[in-house]
């Protein structure tokens, strides 16, 4: 008896423990203890309970994993109706609302009207009845006036609370809020489905809606849902607060979770100035949202001002360009880079989304159009979300008839009418044209003028458009033999700046050896990269004679990068491009090359493996500033193993191979020795 009277309290004790915790989390965002100790505490709870089921209560927070499937929802009559919001789009439509709000109200022009004002959420309404503090009943809108009963999922959600906290709520309380799923999580779900080969969500606004009306609770509790309430509905004592930023401040201090950008404004003017903030922290929000909601604040007023129709005339919903619209493909094309990488590019009917009007959209490479099964005619979704690239989302009607053939990625280059290779493994082909094709022309001039490369001041991309367009360049080397009489017959080219700009060519003759290589255009040569050649050969004739394993002694180098720079002076058109570029004057200052006085460990190769007291890049960029280079399988060439803790078969190999292995003491004394050195 003793016994279970001391589970009984401590099973009290968690549950209390557990509610706070989940408070901490979903309702002030300020967790304070970390996840594995919340599921510690649960797992108590768990165990506790399967002893002593007598104990289980429906508010335990145990009770949420999913009760047994349903065959469909009851239907929830809403005791008041679930209204829907009018949209503003643009600031004087909100003006308007403001002066519609004012005239009814019968006050002056001058009058304010203070707002409270919220983020609009991209999910979907919900309400919630709680009895005596315990949550009863959620149902979702439906045509307002009569809902599905989801309660079974509801209380899956660990955002809601099972019960209130706190004192003073109502015996009756309704809560009405948005259901949504995070960004984060959405990516996840729809990672799993991609990986089982299920269907995939086209936005988490679908995905939340499709969980929240599944059948089966135990799958709902698996999907990330949040919530975050808005408003009220019915209320057994009539009002909880004067205001409607008092009521959600009461629901926040009852354990329902309110969005923490909600704000009480003074005026329109402030309500502008708001939306625009949102705007631009929109992308940055972990979920969805698609506006601003703007609510008269005090809620006498709210009164006076009732509904018309479905939507209060006391709030509006000031929405946000929409970010995914519908049009058709009129066409599937390729698009070469200055890479030469070839994308397939889905030609739109222009559509205005997200704030611009888009008439392309990428689709990535033949795998994404393949998956996504995008062909010409399609009527699809296209995204455009701040600053990324619109993109086709996927295809409204993939049932159609007479679809046209699926295209296949052409055999030749659309530009230069060179091969187009796609290596087995890779998604992206490429032309084979390099500096010939005039796609890459182009991209590999304005490169090569680029500020971090030549610095060539007033070559710009338009220039170079015009330069490659009339046929006076075809590769970087006829930029520096183009005369004051071709410069000044150009466009919008004026004798002053051709001077200037042929004086500028001059002056970007006196280069650096990292700047040229980078110039170049190798793929994967970044700056770092150019620079760290640089220093390791010292002359462009090394670089160009080196072969791959001499080539991936240089940091920053492996044997992708390798073989993308052996594949560039493989080519004769470009090694005869370098010939003319230095034959036209192009030169740099000696590079003073790395020497073992500098770099003690210049050349060795170190494998470390195991774990070591320090993180393990730590460790690399110190070995690598003393000119060692971390590679990560051992082979003969391997000249020391450092090995920590639990270090596997990397060291049984380095001990069959004889090479020396240094524990954490021993990487110590290299360290120490290389740098007294
Ligand atoms: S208030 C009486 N506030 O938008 C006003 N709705 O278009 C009822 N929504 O069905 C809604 N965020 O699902 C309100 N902060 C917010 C909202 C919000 C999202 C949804 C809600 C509603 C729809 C109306």
């Amino acid at each position: 008896m003793k016994k279970a009277q001391s589970a009984a309290l401590r099973v009290e004790v968690l549950r209390s423990e557990l509610d706070y915790h989940n408070r901490q989390y979903y309702v002030f965002d300020a967790p304070v203890i970390p996840d594995v100790e919340y599921d510690r505490l649960l797992r108590e709870l768990q165990t506790l309970e399967s002893q002593h089921p007598d104990l289980i209560t429906p508010e335990s927070p145990t009770q949420r994993v999913g009760d047994n499937p349903l065959d469909g929802f009851d239907e929830v009559a809403h005791k008041l109706p679930m209204l829907s919001l009018d949209n503003a789009f643009d600031e004087e439509e909100l003006a308007d609302f403001d002066r519609r709000i004012r005239e009814r109200l019968k006050l002056s022009a001058e009058a304010q009207i203070r707002y409270q004002a919220e983020p609009k959420l991209d999910g979907l309404a919900l309400n919630l009845r709680y009895e005596k503090g315990r949550l009863v009943q959620g149902a979702t809108r439906g045509d307002g006036t009569r809902g599905e009963n989801v309660t079974s999922n509801v209380r899956t959600i660990k955002a809601i609370p099972l019960k209130l906290s706190g004192e003073g709520w109502p015996d009756v309380l309704e809560v009405r809020g948005e259901v949504f799923m995070p960004r984060k999580g959405f990516e996840a779900l729809n990672q799993r489905a991609r990986d089982a080969g299920e269907k995939t969500f086209v936005n988490p606004r679908n995905a939340a809606a499709g969980s929240l009306r599944q059948l089966d609770p135990r799958l709902t509790a698996k999907r990330p849902l949040s919530f975050f309430a808005y408003g009220l509905g019915e209320i057994s004592s009539g009002q909880i607060a004067e205001s409607q930023s008092a009521c959600m401040s009461r629901l926040k201090d009852w354990g329902l979770p309110v969005s923490p950008l909600f704000k009480v404004v003074a005026d329109i003017a402030a309500c502008v100035r708001y939306y625009q903030s949102i705007s631009q922290q929109r992308d940055k929000l972990p979920y969805d949202i698609d506006g601003v909601v703007f609510k008269v604040d005090q809620l006498e007023l709210q009164q006076k001002l009732g509904a018309v129709s479905r939507a209060p005339r006391w709030a509006i919903a000031y929405k946000f360009p929409a970010q995914e619209v519908l049009t058709h493909v009129e066409s599937i094309e390729f698009q070469v880079g200055r890479t030469g990488a070839v994308t397939p590019v889905a030609r739109l009917k222009p559509v205005f989304v997200g704030g611009v009007t888009v008439s392309n959209a990428t689709l990535y490479n033949m795998e994404e159009v393949a998956r996504k099964d995008v062909r010409q005619g399609d009527t699809v979704i296209v995204r455009r979300a701040g600053d990324v690239i619109p993109e086709v989302v996927s295809v409204v009607n993939p049932e159609r008839d007479d679809r046209p053939e699926a295209v296949s990625l052409p055999e030749h280059c659309p530009i230069c009418g060179s091969d187009i290779d796609k290596p087995e493994g890779e998604a992206v082909a490429r032309c084979s044209g390099g500096l010939y094709c005039p796609a890459q022309r182009k991209e590999a001039l304005k490169h090569f003028a680029s500020r971090k490369a030549m610095d060539i001041e007033g070559l710009g991309d338009k220039l170079v458009e015009q330069l490659v367009e009339q046929q006076l360049v075809n590769s970087p080397a006829d930029i520096f033999t183009l005369s004051l009489e071709q410069l000044s017959g150009l466009e919008r080219m004026a004798e002053k700046s051709a001077q200037n700009l042929l004086d500028a060519l001059e002056k970007s003759k006196q280069t650096t050896l990292p700047r040229f290589l980078y110039a170049l255009g190798i793929r994967e040569v970044g700056e770092a990269t150019a620079q760290s050649l640089a220093s390791q050969f010292g002359t462009l004739d090394a670089i160009q004679e080196a072969d791959e394993e001499q080539l991936q002694l240089t940091a920053d180098v492996g044997p992708i990068v390798a073989k993308h720079i052996l594949a560039f002076f493989r080519q004769d058109h470009n090694r005869d491009v370098i010939a003319a570029l230095l034959d036209r004057g192009l030169q740099w200052p000696e590079v003073e090359r790395l020497s073992e006085d500098q770099l003690p460990l210049l050349g060795k190769i170190i494998v470390i493996t195991g774990t070591l007291s320090r993180p393990r890049d730590e460790i690399k960029s110190e070995l690598e500033a003393l000119g060692a280079k971390i590679t990560g399988s051992v082979s003969k060439k391997t000249d020391y193993v450092i090995a920590g803790e639990a270090a596997g078969s990397k060291r049984s190999k380095a001990e069959k191979l004889d090479i020396p292995i240094l524990d954490e003491t021993g990487l110590q004394d290299l360290l120490k020795s290389s740098v007294e050195h």
